[in-house]
């Protein structure tokens, strides 16, 4: 039930901090001890050489987030896969791989295809998902719930931030964060709300910077470069704006010729070893016309910056850098009359390769 909502993908985008609430009750006790995983589940993945997460869409784009924390905390090279390619075309593996298949639905096609390749091989494989008793939960070794609750509108958004957030939980009970992140959680549901309430500033944003226009760009470095690309799957499939997500560095490399007059960029801007090189390339695109709407995070802010994030943990951040795009591209969709939980051609879950 949408209740007050116009539509229900605007209700997911609120519910992020009690889902992010909900995740951290869940995967913490009282006392902020990690529950809820189990060894087997830990002892299996601390044996393998390398994790393989494989994923569609933006259940992929969080992935490709979750690889920081696996990397970084656990110490376990991660890659991360696009399932139809993994499917028909398997890279080299390692000794001792270990799966781990993201999916909010649990039911989609090319993600499946390679669950049924592994367990032929007889590698162990993990499900993360939103549903559970789904195919993928199912047939895999083991599951974990990311726990967003049932998410309606095509466009994922909620199911996003608590893959993500679920990753980390995962790779804190591998290795060790170097932070509380439990009460990093607590912060991070704080934030969300206090970015959630900010709805009229993005209502702007979308109204001015993409008036009009078929093309937009959203580019960032690192993390920031893995928060793009989901950031420009948001925008083009509910409001048909054609948009690149890109690592910032890679303009120079072709895609800058697009840049036009008016031509709206994005940036997201978070991590701090490269806000100097991704302030540069905010000028590089400025200098040849593009319109740029930098989000950045409190201690990266410069005059002129479109929007003020607030700051957690840097690896982190994504969590809160997603959000300004889920509602902006909400509010552009919504500028142009169409049906922001139906888009054209597309199905909630893809049950087919
Ligand atoms: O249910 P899944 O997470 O496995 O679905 C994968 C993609 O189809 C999905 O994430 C899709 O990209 C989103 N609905 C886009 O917002």
């Amino acid at each position: 039930d949408k209740g007050a909502y116009p539509y229900y993908m605007l209700k997911e985008i609120d519910e992020q901090a009690v889902v992010a609430r909900n995740i951290a009750a869940h995967y913490f006790d009282e006392e902020g001890q990690l529950q809820g995983i189990g060894c087997a589940i830990t002892d299996k993945m601390k044996e393998a050489d390398r994790l393989y997460i494989v994923a569609a869409g933006t259940s992929y784009h969080a992935g490709l987030v979750g690889k920081r924390y696996f990397e970084q905390w656990a110490q376990i090279p991660t890659e991360v896969h696009i399932a139809s390619e993994f499917a028909y075309d398997q890279p080299m593996l390692s000794a001792k791989p270990f799966f781990i298949f993201l999916s909010q639905s649990g039911e989609t096609a090319d993600s499946r295809e390679v669950l049924d390749n592994v367990k032929k091989q007889g590698f162990p494989a993990l499900t993360l998902a939103n549903v559970m008793n789904s195919t993928l939960t199912r047939e895999a070794d083991f599951a974990l719930p990311v726990l967003a609750g049932p998410e309606i509108a095509v466009a994922s958004t909620k199911a996003y931030t608590a893959q993500v957030l679920v990753q980390a939980i995962l790779a804190s009970a591998l290795g060790n964060p170097g932070f509380d992140l439990k009460a990093e959680l607590a912060k991070v549901a704080v934030e969300i709300s206090a970015i959630t309430d900010e709805k009229e500033t993005f209502k702007k944003i979308a109204e001015t910077a993409l008036k009009d226009q078929k093309s937009a760009f959203y580019i960032g470095r690192g993390l920031d470069a893995a928060v793009a690309l989901e950031a420009a799957l948001k925008l083009k499939e509910i409001s048909y704006v054609q948009t690149e997500g890109f690592a910032a560095g890679e303009l120079k490399h072709g895609t800058i010729s697009l840049i036009e007059d008016g031509t709206p960029v994005f940036a997201l801007l978070t991590q701090k070893k490269t806000a100097g090189l991704l302030r540069g390339e905010v000028a590089q695109v400025a200098a040849r016309g593009a319109n740029t709407v930098v989000i950045a995070s409190k201690s990266l802010t410069k005059d002129g910056d479109a929007f003020v994030l607030p700051e957690v943990e840097e690896l982190l951040m994504p969590i809160l850098a997603v959000i300004p795009a889920q509602l902006i591209a909400y509010y552009a969709t919504l500028d142009r009359h169409l049906d922001v939980d139906r888009p054209r051609n597309l199905a909630k879950s893809v049950t087919v390769q």
